[in-house]
């Protein structure tokens, strides 16, 4: 029993990363570094989800313009645990994340389940960016005249509730028009989907498309695609600074009144959402393998890719919330739509453009760490061997990266974006939870060595990262809390009847 408590001593840890058949390239200075964090923030969170979190659902218990406070909100949170990421991300220069920090402070059975947890942050949250491109992408052809067929253009589920939805309008009599035009296209799918053994075929292509491209990116070599993040992260920024200065011209500041229409319930659920827009600082410590100098540089850019991001946040917030009423804000493209119920239809186009940009450049960081965190799991001998193995030529783990590919082209064609939106954030927070936690005890268990970053105010600050993750996961809806229980119920039982047995640890021990 004791077994599954045993802590992987941190020495250890970074043995392992010299051994020659696992060593991967170390490549990655400062900048590129930020640039991967940026690359990996910035993406279908700022684009998408930031309509539904200043409008609410059909409710409209919104933020409103108060959105801004919502970034402000979560940044802090936010903060405190990039404070965390980095202390452990420059003491602990491994590949591998939340999983790699747990396994040397919380024990094996912990550091399995936050590597299973991380698939939801990484994966799943992939998935959900790769379905928002395939909406913007869609939107995009469909300005040049190219219509994808509903039925290859969203999932099943998507399908399903607009078909209720369009059902349910026409037997109250009501205005089928009125429906926005993204529902009215997915009750379209359902209708024309073609029928394999009486089933319905409804396929989300482009999104199935272009995971398949990134998955190819990402397993010819870290420095390719470093080089093709740094350039896409350099293109958001400069779309998002577009947005920023073309709207403040068209910003009415009648709008911003009531600032915080349904208070503080409205502010922290909307923060609850817009959590999504955050995630990718900790990205970057699945790089420190891959950095020049991981005890400088990884500190730096955590916290540098965060501040950058909150800044340019809230000023798309109060753009965003000062050029329309905030109930109208409501729809997946929030950033084009607004342009376009101003007549601005060429700016929408460039801006849907820059979403396709943005949110491809926010899939290949995700998609690098997964494989990475796979590596340091299967490494460690909790997940089957081949998964370790690393590309003769390309030096990458070439195997979990295609396995990676597949499973997150599944999701992403078949699932639906809102409930994979919920799922990846009530995953990473708790990440984020036990990343404080292991400070904490690490601080206790091994105070002597060194740490070239330091979190200030030890305990305060793990703490406040605990209690504002704990708030977050608790304003998201019960069902979301559901599929984590039954997602994290399933890596309880493949450790026992798998990992616990070949743990590499476990085997040194015996
Ligand atoms: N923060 C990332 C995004 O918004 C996940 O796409």
């Amino acid at each position: 029993m004791s077994l599954i408590f045993r802590r992987k001593p941190l020495g250890r840890l970074l043995a392992d990363t010299e051994k020659p058949e696992h060593q991967l390239r170390r490549t990655l200075g400062p900048v590129q570094l930020t640039l991967l964090g940026i690359g990996a923030i910035v993406g279908a969170g700022i684009f998408s989800t930031v309509g539904t979190a200043a409008a609410g659902g059909a409710n409209h218990i919104g933020a409103g313009p108060a959105l801004a406070i919502s970034f402000v909100m979560v940044a802090v949170a936010c903060g405190f645990a990039a404070l965390c990421y980095a202390e452990f991300a420059a003491m602990v220069p491994v590949a591998g994340s939340a999983y790699t920090y747990a396994y040397a402070t919380l024990g094996e059975l912990v550091a399995w389940l936050i590597g299973w947890d991380l698939i939801l942050e990484y994966a799943v949250s992939n998935a959900a960016v790769a379905i928002s491109w395939s909406g913007y992408f869609q939107e995009l052809l469909r300005g040049f005249g190219v219509v994808i067929p509903p039925w290859l253009g969203t999932d099943y589920r998507s399908a399903l509730q607009a078909t209720a939805l369009v059902a349910q309008t026409a037997a109250e009599g009501g205005d089928l028009t009125a429906l926005a035009a993204g529902i009215l296209r997915d009750a379209e799918a359902l209708k024309t989907a073609p029928h394999v053994l009486g089933l319905p075929i409804v396929f989300n292509l482009p999104a199935f498309g272009i995971v398949a491209v990134i998955t190819w990116i990402t397993l010819i070599g870290i420095r390719e695609t470093a080089r093709a993040n740094s350039t896409l992260a350099i293109a958001k920024l400069a779309i998002i600074a577009f947005f920023i200065v073309l709207g403040a011209f068209y910003v009415k500041p009648e709008n911003w009144t009531p600032f915080a229409p349904n208070g503080f319930h409205g502010i922290s659920s909307a923060a609850a959402i817009i959590f999504f827009a955050y995630i990718g600082f900790d990205a970057v410590s699945t790089a420190s393998e891959e950095a020049r100098n991981p005890q400088r540089d990884m500190p730096i850019s955590i916290i540098g890719s965060l501040v950058v991001c909150t800044l340019i946040y809230v000023a798309v917030a109060l753009v965003l919330t000062g050029m329309a009423d905030w109930k109208t804000l409501g729809n997946s493209e929030p950033l084009a739509a607004v342009f376009r119920t101003l007549d601005m239809n060429w700016t929408a186009g460039i801006i849907a453009f820059g979403a396709v940009l943005a949110t491809t450049s926010a899939l290949l960081p995700f998609q690098v760490g997964q494989t990475r965190i796979f590596f340091a799991m299967a490494r460690d001998g909790l997940l089957p061997a081949w998964a370790a193995k690393v590309h003769p030529k390309w030096r990458t783990p070439h195997i979990t990266t295609i396995l990676t590919g597949v499973f997150v082209a599944a999701f992403s064609s078949l699932a639906n974006i809102a409930e994979l939106v919920e799922l990846t954030n009530i995953g990473t927070l708790w990440a984020f939870i036990l990343v404080a936690v292991g400070v904490l005890i690490l601080r206790r268990t091994d105070p002597r060595r060194p740490r070239p970053f330091r979190v200030p105010w030890v305990p305060w600050v793990p703490l406040l990262a605990v209690g504002c993750c704990l708030f977050l996961m608790f304003r998201l809806p019960w069902i979301t809390w559901v599929w984590f229980a039954g997602w994290m119920s399933a890596g309880l039982l493949i450790y026992l009847t798998f990992g616990r047995h070949r743990s590499r640890l476990r085997e040194a021990a015996a």
